[in-house]
C-alpha cells in the first residue's frame, strides 16, 4: 500500500536549519527559520521561563490530563495581553491551548470548515505553512497581493479582497510583525480594514504569532483590537513560540469572538472535538511556564525586559540595514520601516544559492531573511554579500 504514496520534499525552511548545521565555515550567517538570536548568535531560554520551570519542578503535583482545551489558567491569563483589558469583550471572547501557533491556525481554518466557510481570501506572500494547512483541509484560497513594491503594503489589494469576500468566505490576516514581509499595517489602514470587515460581513481569521516583537506588546495588538471591535465573529491563532522563546515546546492558543453566549459554547463544543480528534490534549509544560509567568508580577516583568531587549536589539539591526541604502541592486532601507524578524529582499534563487555557497550566508529560497541571525559582528559583511552576489 505505502508504495502508492508519492514522495515529498522536506519543507525548505526546516531543511535549511539541517544545512546550515552542516555548514563547517565559522564565518557562516543563519537567516532562515525564525528564530531570536542575540548579539551572539545564541536562542537562550528566556531567564523568566527558566525561573517559572524550576517552579513547575518544585511544585507541579501531577501530570494527570487536563482535556482537549489544555490549560486554561495559561489560556486566559493571555487575554489581557491580546485583547486588553476587557478581554473576554463582555464574555464575547474565549480560548483554549494549542499546539504551538500552528495548531491554533489548523484548529481555526477546520472549524472555519466545519461551519461552512467556502474560501478563505490569504495576502501574498505569507508564510509558507498556511497555504500548507489550507491546502491539507482542502479549504479553497483566494490570494490577494499584500505587499507593494517599494516595502509598503498593498492596502488596496487588502480592502479590495476583503469587501469582495462574500458571507461564507474569510480573510486570513498576520496581527503583526508580517512573516515573510515584515510589513505591518498602519494604525490608519487598521481602521480602514475593520471599517471593510463590517461592511462586507467576511469572517476575520488573525494570526498573531510575533506580539511584542514588532512596536510593543500592546502597540503590535491594536490593529487586532480594532478589527474585533468592528465584527460579530472572528477566530485569533496566537503562538508564544517567539515572544516567550518557547520554539519547540509548541505553546499557543485558539480564541473564538462570537456575538451571543449561546454560539460561543456551540463553536467551542465543536473546536473541542476537532482537537480531541487531532491531538487529543495540547502538550503541558510550556502552556504551564507561561501561566506562572503571567501570574507572577516579577517574572512578568522580567519577561517584558527580556522582550524589550529583542525588540531594540532588531531595531538596531534594522536601523543599520536601512541605513545602508543599496546594496548591489537591493535597496535596504525599507527595512527600517518593517517590523519584526523578517523581511523579503528582491533577490532571485540564484542570487540565494550563491550567497550560500560563496558566502555563507543561508536564507528562505523567496529571499526572506531573519533580521535576527544579524549581529553588529557580521552585518556589514552580509551587506557586502548582498552588494558584491546584486551588483
Ligand atoms: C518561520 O517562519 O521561520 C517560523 O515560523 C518557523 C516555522 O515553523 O516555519
Amino acid at each position: 500500500m505505502l508504495e502508492r504514496l508519492e514522495p515529498q520534499s522536506p519543507d525548505a525552511l526546516l531543511a535549511l536549519i539541517k544545512l546550515h548545521a552542516a555548514d563547517p565555515r565559522g564565518d557562516k550567517i543563519d537567516l532562515g527559520v525564525g528564530v531570536y538570536r542575540t548579539e551572539e548568535g545564541a536562542t537562550p531560554v528566556f531567564a523568566a521561563i527558566k525561573d517559572a520551570e524550576q517552579r513547575l519542578i518544585d511544585d507541579q503535583d501531577s501530570k494527570s490530563y487536563l482535556g482537549p482545551e489544555g490549560d486554561m489558567g495559561f489560556v486566559n491569563a493571555l487575554m489581557p495581553w491580546i485583547f486588553g483589558e476587557d478581554a473576554t469583550m463582555g464574555g464575547r471572547i474565549a480560548g483554549m491551548q494549542t499546539p504551538g501557533g500552528t495548531g491554533a491556525v489548523r484548529l481555526a481554518a477546520a472549524l472555519a470548515q466545519k461551519a461552512g466557510m467556502k474560501r478563505l481570501h490569504m495576502g501574498v506572500p505569507s508564510w509558507p505553512n498556511h497555504a500548507q494547512i489550507l491546502g491539507d483541509l482542502g479549504l479553497e484560497i483566494a490570494p490577494f497581493d499584500h505587499a507593494s513594491a517599494d516595502g509598503t503594503a498593498d492596502i488596496d489589494a487588502v480592502l479590495g479582497a476583503i469587501r469582495s469576500a462574500g458571507a461564507d468566505e474569510g480573510v486570513l490576516l498576520h496581527g503583526c510583525c508580517h512573516n515573510p514581509t515584515g510589513i505591518d499595517y498602519t494604525p490608519e489602514e487598521w481602521a480602514q480594514i475593520a471599517d471593510a470587515f463590517e461592511m462586507s460581513g467576511a469572517f476575520p481569521i488573525i494570526d498573531t504569532a510575533y506580539q511584542g516583537l514588532g512596536r510593543g506588546l500592546e502597540e503590535d495588538a491594536a490593529g487586532l483590537r480594532m478589527v474585533l471591535a468592528k465584527v460579530p465573529e472572528a477566530f485569533i491563532a496566537y503562538s508564544c513560540d517567539k515572544n516567550f522563546g518557547m520554539y519547540r515546546d509548541r505553546v499557543g492558543a485558539f480564541y473564538i469572538l462570537s456575538d451571543g453566549k449561546e454560539t460561543l459554547d456551540r463553536a467551542f463544543s465543536n473546536a473541542n472535538a476537532l482537537a480531541r480528534a487531532s491531538w487529543s490534549m495540547p502538550p503541558d509544560h510550556g502552556a504551564a511556564a507561561v501561566r506562572l509567568i503571567l501570574r507572577d508580577n516579577a517574572l512578568t516583568q522580567m519577561w517584558q525586559d527580556e522582550l524589550d531587549a529583542m525588540r531594540a536589539r532588531m531595531r538596531q539591526v534594522r536601523d543599520r540595514l536601512a541605513a545602508a541604502g543599496m546594496a548591489g541592486s537591493v535597496d535596504l532601507a525599507p527595512l527600517g520601516r518593517q517590523n519584526g524578524l523578517f523581511s523579503m529582499l528582491p533577490v532571485t534563487k540564484e542570487q540565494v544559492a550563491s550567497l550560500r555557497e560563496d558566502h555563507a550566508i543561508y536564507m528562505a529560497g523567496s529571499g526572506r531573511i531573519n533580521v535576527a541571525g544579524l549581529t553588529m559582528g557580521n552585518i556589514d559583511r552580509f551587506i557586502d554579500a548582498i552588494a558584491e552576489v546584486t551588483g
